[in-house]
């Protein structure tokens, strides 16, 4: 079997923890390849147990699944043998997870700039996690970053922090006014995490192409989303990494031409956690029930997400960029109870009405959303199971997001649990 991608298609927490679950044991790798313990996944399990998840992909919790961390991830050592130890308390083993020796190491240096960063920033800050993701990337790229693999290597460790905080302090001292990273203290921590963690570094691309090889299925697992994508999402309100569809592939080592299915994910509606432009956030009531009646809070933050009706526009954008072969509609029942459920369009940009994402940041700043009005409905559609079994508005709600969306809508999600579901067509054969 070929590589499958599943990833985001707005602005994250679309519910792609969700989909890894409903492919279930048909698949035989999970891969998260880019982000970090900035994403939070929320899988309702059939015997009603919740599991948030931050860094592990949500295969962890499919028997049989292989979760695998590619290269492309930033980890956070302290965070992820957290994540190990919360899951063990509760019975599930991890013992199967692959982390790639490649991926870059999230440390205390990143988490402090992280943090002092967005505080000088002021009104210009991006609202980040706090996690440290973006000064674990920008090092990655500046080549001063430090690997999973350098864990594994005590003399390497000690002179690669030397030379990473040889800078670092100075900036978090002189510039931002802070205490100085004791290169000692942070070496013996990260050696005892690196001890902890050896069992599970491995070298994922050899191991994911010989898995490919054998006929098994890879699932490669965005985490944030198309529109946090730093090269084509929203910049400068957008995360350090490539979820799209080519990013799978930079952050697995599993080359395109593995791939023969690409997975959106999108709410029936739109929501966005930290600042940048958003053309249909609601400030009325409507966004009020949505963020109500969805819970729209952040599973790694707690943050309130802002909210709006669901916008085509970037949808298609979502389409275009990512190959996306089957969409999958989350949390329709969230809807339910409204008068009107208007779907976006277009935009009309200082005066111009453009059906496609406005080249220029300026432009979509300016973006004012043009809505096509379409009317709601009352019932619970949470026992719906196929497309004639919700009532008529409904439908037609989920037909008109798969003609304006450009991709066919294989799923629809009508409540939290693995089996809430409109199949309209199976996501593997
Ligand atoms: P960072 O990834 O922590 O650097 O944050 C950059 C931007 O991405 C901020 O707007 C965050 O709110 C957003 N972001 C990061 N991870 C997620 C996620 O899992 N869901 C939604 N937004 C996210």
């Amino acid at each position: 079997m070929p590589a499958i991608v599943l990833l985001g298609a707005q602005w994250g927490d679309e519910g792609k923890g969700k989909v890894t679950d409903l492919l279930g044991e048909r698949v035989q790798y999970v891969v998260r390849y880019q982000g970090g313990n900035n994403a939070g996944h929320t899988v309702v399990l059939p015997d009603g147990r919740k599991f948030a998840l931050h860094l592990l992909p949500s295969g962890v919790l499919t028997p049989g699944c292989i979760p695998v961390i590619g290269n492309g991830v930033v980890v956070d050592p302290k965070v992820l043998l957290a994540e190990i130890d919360g899951l063990a308390a509760r019975g599930v083993s991890t013992d199967n997870l692959m982390i790639s020796a490649d991926a870059h190491l999230i440390m205390p240096h990143h988490r402090a700039l992280d943090r002092v960063v967005e505080r000088y920033l002021g009104s210009a800050r991006i609202g980040t996690t706090g996690r440290g993701i973006g000064p674990a990337y920008g090092d990655k790229v500046a080549r001063v970053g430090i690997r999973v693999q350098d864990l594994l290597d005590p003399g390497i460790l000690r002179q690669k922090l030397e030379l990473a905080l040889r800078e670092k302090n100075q900036t978090l001292v002189k510039v931002y006014n802070r205490k100085a990273i004791d290169v000692a203290a942070v070496v013996e921590e990260y050696l005892a995490y690196g001890e902890r963690l050896a069992p599970y570094i491995k070298d994922t691309r050899l191991e994911l192409a010989r898995a490919l090889d054998r006929g098994e299925t890879v699932l490669l697992e965005g985490a944030q989303a198309t529109l946090l994508d730093v090269d084509h999402g929203t910049y400068p309100f957008v995360t350090s990494s490539n979820p799209t569809a080519g990013g799978a592939c930079v952050g697995s080592g599993v080359p395109p031409t593995r791939i023969n299915q690409v997975i959106g994910v999108a709410k029936a509606y739109t929501t966005r956690v930290g600042a940048g432009p958003f053309p249909t956030e609601l400030f009325d009531e409507n966004g009020a029930h949505i963020s109500k009646v969805g819970a729209e809070f952040g599973t790694t933050t707690g943050r309130a997400r802002r909210c709006g009706w669901f916008d085509a526009v970037v949808a298609r954008y979502a389409v275009r960029v990512n190959g996306i072969t089957d969409l999958v509609v989350t949390k329709l029942d969230v809807l339910s109870g409204l008068e009107r459920v208007p779907i976006c369009v277009g935009y009309e940009v200082d005066g111009t009405v453009v059906d496609e994402m406005p080249m220029t940041q300026t432009a979509f700043h300016h973006a004012k959303p043009v809505y096509e009005d379409l009317p709601g409905w009352w019932e619970d559609i949470s026992k719906c199971r196929t497309l004639d079994e919700l009532p008529d508005n409904a439908r037609r709600y989920v037909e008109r997001i798969e003609e304006v969306s450009g991709a066919r809508v294989s799923v629809v999600g009508v409540g939290p649990g693995r089996d809430e579901n409109v199949i309209l067509h199976p996501l593997l054969p």
